[in-house]
């Protein structure tokens, strides 16, 4: 059944991944409407050989629309997300807006599918990072329950908005150039640098991402008691986050266990070759779905063989988000 479909946020890094993935998944669109900031109004974008002209978005964009895949940034989401679900659309938000609202489900649909059934007219597309790191972590916690979660993540620019590439680029360029670097939006220089994770920090001590990591997981795995902490850094990659992840197991499990359940597992891609040190890279999980997984070894700080440590990339532009939100508007259409 084809559906009227809106994209808030068309023009940015995640819009025009979310328009990418659209067309690849054959996603069955009626009418598409897309939608962006007054600035963007009257450009064209190409889809599927035809250009659709972007609208401004308003209030009134949504008479008719059924599903709205939104990512705009929380303040827009804020705005407008009430008054699309109001005219009747699902909206499937990409934002922080509503991730941790009670009766909105925070859906990655490897993990917790059925949680889409009970949306009251928002659903929210958890954080990048967070997504990435349950896709590999679910099914071994099914399996073996994790008490314990050590995360250190490797961020990549365009994580914070098309602007983030273009300013890798202009650095990069500045740099090769021999003339002075500038900084505009990131609060350091990117190039030839890594800095902690330029969200703002909380009372905690945790910087944002970090606490959505913790929070969101928790909430997708339905497990109040699940121990994480996590440590969130900015490095000049275009694209594609990486994670290091150590699991602490509630009973012993061995890196053969885990290669074996990860083999199976959706959304999985095992590259894990010590003979020729292939481990994941942001430069190949990019523009994949699949979320790499490889240095999967025993954690030796355990003696009883309950920890593992592994090395993951996903690309945080598709699954971590226009992919996981486009797989939650396929749920939808079931
Ligand atoms: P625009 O290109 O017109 O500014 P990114 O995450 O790459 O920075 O992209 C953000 C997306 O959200 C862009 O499509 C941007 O549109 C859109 N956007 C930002 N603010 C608004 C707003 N107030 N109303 C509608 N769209 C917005």
């Amino acid at each position: 059944m084809a559906v009227n479909l809106a994209v808030v946020g068309a023009t940015g890094a995640v819009g025009t991944e979310f328009m990418t993935v659209l067309a690849e998944r054959n996603f069955p669109i009626k009418n598409l409407k897309l939608l962006a900031s007054a600035r963007s109004a009257g450009k064209t974008i190409e889809f599927k050989g035809e250009k659709f002209t972007v609208e401004e978005l308003t209030k009134d964009s949504f008479k008719g629309v059924e599903i709205a895949l939104f990512s705009a940034g929380g303040s827009t989401s804020k705005e407008f997300a009430p008054a699309a679900a109001a005219a009747g659309a699902v909206v499937v938000d990409n934002s922080s807006a509503f991730r941790m609202t009670d009766d909105v489900p925070l859906v990655v649909p490897e993990v917790n599918p059925e949680a889409v059934k009970n949306h009251k007219g928002i659903i929210a597309n958890p954080n990048c990072s967070t997504i990435i790191m349950n896709v590999p972590i679910f099914p071994l916690y099914r399996k073996n329950r994790i008490k314990r979660l050590v995360v250190s993540t490797y961020q990549a620019v365009s994580g914070a908005g098309a602007w983030g590439l273009w300013e890798l680029d202009e650095q990069m360029r500045a740099y090769v150039n021999g003339q002075p670097i500038q900084k505009k939006k990131f609060p350091h220089q990117i190039v030839n640098n890594v800095f902690s994770h330029n969200s703002s920090i909380l009372d905690n001590g945790y910087n944002e991402e970090e606490n959505k990591m913790v929070k969101e997981t928790r909430k997708i795995f339905g497990d109040a008691k699940i121990a994480i902490t996590a440590t969130c850094v900015r490095v000049p990659v275009p694209r594609a986050h990486c994670e290091s992840i150590n699991a602490e197991f509630e009973s012993p499990i061995t890196p053969e266990e885990v290669k074996q359940i990860l083999a199976s597992a959706p959304g999985v891609k095992i590259v894990d070759c010590p003979e020729t040190s292939h481990f994941p890279m942001p430069l190949e999980a990019s523009h994949q779905d699949d979320v790499f997984v490889g240095r999967i070894r025993q954690d030796i700080s355990l003696e009883d063989g309950r920890g593992i440590d592994m090395f993951v990339a996903g690309d945080q532009l598709r699954k971590g988000a226009a992919t996981n939100a486009v797989q939650i508007a396929e749920l939808l259409l079931k």
